[in-house]
């Protein structure tokens, strides 16, 4: 499917369906980006379903509380709580992902939503360029050491625990041209700093980073395989006002505004990721990509053509082989359970 301006318009100007709801009673919901935004309004929501656990996952405590007490006060449940983690710091992804295994029970709600869209060339201390690290290394590495968490909770309850990635509707903009397609390692060509340099690259970034999180969760839910008990799926939330502009210029929001793109508030998009976490049936939403409509749409051609499916499965090698460097449980999750 291709993304047309007619269709962007239309559903940015769709009035949102309210928001779906479930008694979360006894469950363990996880929001990665939690501390404003689309993560803070979906937190906010599973929070006011009852959820018995609702772990804010923030690199800031300052934040990270400041979203908590407000979370707490405007729902009247006390079960928030924070828990560190840095994406730009790998060794902060296993640090966190270890704490969690150790501190809850169940986890029946994963959100990985935390994003970022910086557009010049800058490399983590992981020497991995910073977007490519957030929205998609360290969302896989989250994902994959935390899959036998939701893998033993699905056992443990006989509950379908969901995984769900916020990507984006510009993930339809991304396209990966000849010089990139014959790099002998994609996901370090992309990451460069030569090429991240030249020109236009950077102007395209966030799509790109967008298209993989769309790659990963395909490639995720089918090396899980088609009997798993966890759903995993991706969501677009469409262009909504949150703080995510701090990256991007406040002029460009405001022409976007004036040709027409409204916006969604944080509240109204994050209903999206709810109902990547609550919505649908379970057999519709495995490997799904659902738009901010709250229908299950077929990704970008790109995504899903011949040259697609085989790129979707060297990117799942090239993260896996990245990721299995930062600890070997990333190799034996996938050796155990990634394995189809
Ligand atoms: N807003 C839109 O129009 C839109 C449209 C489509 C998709 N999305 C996607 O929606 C997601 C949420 O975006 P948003 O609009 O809510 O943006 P936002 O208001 O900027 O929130 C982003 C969240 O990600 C967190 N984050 C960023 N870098 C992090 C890191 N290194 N470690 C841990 N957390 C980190 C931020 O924490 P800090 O406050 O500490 O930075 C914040 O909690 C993103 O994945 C974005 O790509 C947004």
């Amino acid at each position: 499917m291709k993304l047309t301006r007619e269709r962007f318009l239309k559903e940015q100007n769709t009035p949102t369906k309210p928001v779906v709801k479930a008694d979360l009673s006894g469950k363990t919901v996880l929001v990665v980006g939690a501390n404003t935004g689309l993560g803070r309004e979906a937190a906010r929501h599973l929070a006011s379903m009852n959820a018995a656990r609702v772990i804010l996952g923030c690199r800031s405590l300052e934040k990270g509380d400041a979203a908590a007490e407000d979370i707490k006060k405007s729902t009247g449940n006390p079960n928030v709580e924070v828990m560190l983690v840095d994406l730009l710091k790998l060794s902060s992804v296993v640090d966190f992902a270890n704490h969690l295994k150790q501190n809850v029970e169940r986890l029946d709600y994963l959100l990985l939503n935390a994003g970022i869209a910086i557009p010049t060339y800058q490399a983590s201390d992981d020497g991995i360029e910073s977007n490519i690290q957030v929205n998609h290394i360290s969302t896989a590495l989250v994902a994959i050491l935390l899959y036998p968490l939701l893998l033993d909770t699905a056992t443990k309850y006989s509950v379908h625990p969901r995984l769900v990635v916020t990507t984006s509707g510009a993930h339809y903009l991304a396209n990966f041209d000849s010089t990139v397609l014959n790099a002998p390692n994609i996901l370090e060509f992309l990451g460069s700093k030569d090429y991240c340099e030249s020109d236009g690259v950077m102007g395209a970034r966030y799509f790109v980073t967008k298209v993989l999180n769309v790659f990963f969760i395909r490639a995720l839910n089918q090396h899980a395989g088609p009997q798993t008990p966890v759903i995993i799926d991706t969501v677009n939330p469409g262009f909504c006002l949150t703080e995510f502009s701090r990256h991007s210029n406040e002029e460009g929001k405001k022409a976007a505004i004036q040709r027409g793109e409204m916006p969604h508030t944080a509240e109204e998009g994050s209903r999206t990721l709810i109902y990547g976490a609550l919505g649908g049936k379970d057999e519709e939403m495995r490997g799904a990509y659902v738009e901010q409509v709250w229908e299950v749409r077929e990704p970008s051609d790109f995504v899903i053509d011949e040259q697609g499916v085989k790129l979707q499965e060297r990117l799942w090698n090239e993260t896996v082989e990245r990721l299995a460097q930062v600890t070997p449980d990333v190799e034996s999750t996938v050796k155990h359970s990634l394995n189809h």
